[in-house]
C-alpha cells in the first residue's frame, strides 16, 4: 500500500500532479481543498463553516478536517493506496494523521515537497482556471483547455476559484509560511520527506516525482 502526501505552497502543481500520480500507482487522489469546494457548491453545513475561512485565504479549523480525513482514507478504494493533496496542513493535523495510522499499523511512504518560488506562483495562481466537476486545473495563458471554458476530460465547467484574486492569494502565501512550511521539519525527522523543483516543466516535476516514488 502507498500512501502519499504532496506538499507544497499554494500553486505550487500539487492539483496538476496529482492526476497522473494518482493513475500511475492505482492510488487514490484525495484533495481536501476539492472535497471543501464541493461543499460548498452543495451548500452543507461543513461546505458554509468553511466557505468563511476559504474565502479570506484560512485554513479551515483542524476539528473540521482530520476526521474527515482519516475517515475517507478507511473507505474500500483507499486499499491499495492514497495520495493526499492539501492536508497535512499544519503541525497538528500531522500529528493526528500520524496517530491515526500508528493506530492502524501504518505508516506513511514518502512526503513529496513540490518547491516553487513566490515570484513564480503568483502568475500561475492569478491566470489558473479549474474544473467545477472534477478539478482539473488549467491556465488561460500556459495550459487553456482545448474549448474555452469547458473541461477537456469531463466536459464540466472551467471557473475561476474565488481565492484566486490576488489579496487572498498573498493571504495563502502567509498562510502557508507560518502554518503548513514547519511540516518540511517535521517530515524530514521522520524521514519521509522528497524534495521536488516545481519550477520546471510540468513533465519534469512529474518524471522526478516517480523517480522519489519508486516502482
Ligand atoms: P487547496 O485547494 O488545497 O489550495 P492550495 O493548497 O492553496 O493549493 P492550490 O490548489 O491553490 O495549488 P496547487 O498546488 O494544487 O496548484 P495547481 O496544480 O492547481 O486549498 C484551498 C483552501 O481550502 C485553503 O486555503 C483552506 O482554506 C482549505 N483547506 C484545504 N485543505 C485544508 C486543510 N488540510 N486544512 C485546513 N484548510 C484546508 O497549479 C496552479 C497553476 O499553475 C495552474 O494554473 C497550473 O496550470 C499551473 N502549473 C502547475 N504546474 C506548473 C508547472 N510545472 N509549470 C507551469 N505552470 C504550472
Ligand atoms: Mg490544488
Ligand atoms: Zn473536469
Amino acid at each position: 500500500m502507498k500512501s502519499v502526501v504532496l506538499l507544497g505552497p499554494p500553486g505550487a502543481g500539487k492539483g496538476t500532479q496529482a492526476t497522473g500520480i494518482a493513475e500511475k500507482y492505482h492510488i487514490l487522489h484525495i484533495s481536501t481543498g476539492d472535497i471543501f469546494r464541493a461543499n460548498v457548491k452543495e451548500g452543507t453545513p461543513l461546505g458554509i463553516k468553511a466557505k468563511e475561512y476559504m474565502d479570506k485565504g484560512l485554513l479551515v479549523p483542524d476539528e473540521l478536517v482530520c476526521d474527515l480525513v482519516e475517515d475517507r482514507v478507511t473507505k474500500d478504494d483507499c486499499k491499495n493506496g492514497y495520495l493526499l493533496d492539501g492536508f497535512p496542513r499544519t503541525v497538528f493535523q500531522a500529528e493526528h494523521f500520524d496517530a491515526f495510522l500508528k493506530k492502524n499499523g501504518q505508516s506513511l511512504s514518502c512526503v513529496v515537497d513540490i518547491e516553487v518560488d513566490e515570484k513564480i506562483l503568483l502568475p500561475r495562481m492569478i491566470g489558473r482556471r479549474v474544473c467545477r466537476s472534477c478539478g482539473k486545473p488549467y491556465h488561460v495563458d500556459t495550459m487553456p483547455p482545448k474549448k474555452e471554458g469547458v473541461c477537456d476530460v469531463c466536459g464540466g465547467e472551467v471557473y475561476q476559484r474565488a481565492d484566486d484574486c490576488e489579496e487572498t492569494v498573498l493571504n495563502r502565501f502567509k498562510v502557508y509560511k507560518d502554518q503548513t512550511s514547519p511540516l518540511i521539519e517535521y517530515y524530514k525527522k521522520s524521514g519521509v520527506l522528497g524534495e521536488i523543483n516545481g519550477a520546471q516543466d510540468v513533465d519534469k516535476v512529474f518524471n522526478d516525482i516517480c523517480a522519489l516514488l519508486g516502482e
